[in-house]
């Protein structure tokens, strides 16, 4: 599928999204979040894919994302405010409930709406350029992509209200500390890194994968107990899986696996 705003590409399981918008410095607007939001519906559904990495393409500076577009904001109604929330919102949940790793490759700046994407993908892994924030403060309003609910439980709660609230950006350096990204990389080495990583998670079982991603995800919002509940189910659940037997037996026969993803 042709996109006005994105391009996408898959090789070997590894799905690359890139966000374009050079004179915008990547900031999402409209059609950005309905051409993300199909791009991710049909990622989600091909089972050829197997990780997916976000990130933004070549700007004026170096841009994961510089926010949702401002010019779109601006005069907004009460209405259109919370209709613009509620598709950015959408499209987080997606990413985070996608079934398969999404990993942010913030190769610059990731401010508002930008942060509140990475922050739906399962991790991050930044160029030593990148500038991490919310500054909707500064601008007179509220993160409305997830960003007040998942930076918190990201970084917990001080660090959260402090970046929310002051509306600073964080350099690289700062966002690894703070456990913001798991990793920084030189600018020209971030992509073979994010690729070098999904290949290897492309190379493990789906399906376990994913219920790794569904029982861990499950546990922010459950007692241990529950969430331990959970974890011992899709354990024995995935017993009867032919990838779980075949991984098994491939490491007995000291052969490489061969997943079919069921
Ligand atoms: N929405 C719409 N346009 C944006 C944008 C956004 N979030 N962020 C940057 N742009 C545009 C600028 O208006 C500028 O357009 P122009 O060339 O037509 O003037 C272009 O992208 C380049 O940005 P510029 O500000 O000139 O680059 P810079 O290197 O001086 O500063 C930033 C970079 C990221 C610090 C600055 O662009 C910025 O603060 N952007 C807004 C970040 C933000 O608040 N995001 C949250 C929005 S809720």
């Amino acid at each position: 599928m042709a996109y006005e705003t994105l391009s996408v590409g898959t090789e070997g399981g590894v799905a690359l999204v890139t966000i374009c918008r050079p004179d915008r410095l990547n900031a999402i607007n409209d059609a950005t979040l309905v051409e993300l939001t199909a791009a991710f519906r049909a990622l989600r559904d091909d089972g050829a894919v197997r990780c997916v990495i976000l990130t933004g393409g070549p700007a004026k500076r170096p841009a994961f994302v510089a926010g949702a577009d401002i010019g779109e904001m601006a005069g907004q109604t009460a209405a259109e405010g919370r209709a613009r929330s509620l598709l950015g919102q959408a499209l987080c949940d997606l990413i985070e409930n996608l079934g398969k790793p999404v990993i942010a490759a913030v190769n610059g700046v990731a401010l508002g709406g930008g942060l509140e994407l990475a922050l739906a993908c399962h991790f991050r892994l930044a160029s030593s350029d990148a500038r991490l924030g919310l500054p909707e403060v500064t601008l007179g309003i509220i993160p409305g992509f997830g960003g007040t609910q998942r930076l918190p439980r990201a970084i917990g709660l001080g660090p959260a209200l402090e970046l929310l609230t002051s509306g600073r950006h964080a350099d690289a350096a700062e966002a690894h500390r703070l456990g913001l990204v798991n990793q920084v990389y030189p600018p020209d080495q971030l992509l073979p890194e994010a690729r070098k990583l999904a290949a290897k998670i492309a190379g493990n079982g789906p399906v376990a994968v994913r219920l790794a991603l569904e029982a861990a995800l499950a546990g922010r919002s459950q007692p241990l107990a529950e969430g331990l509940r959970l974890e011992a189910t899709l354990f024995g659940l995935i017993s009867a899986t032919h990838d779980t037997q075949e991984g098994l037996k491939a490491f007995l026969e000291k052969r490489p696996p061969q997943y079919r993803g069921s």
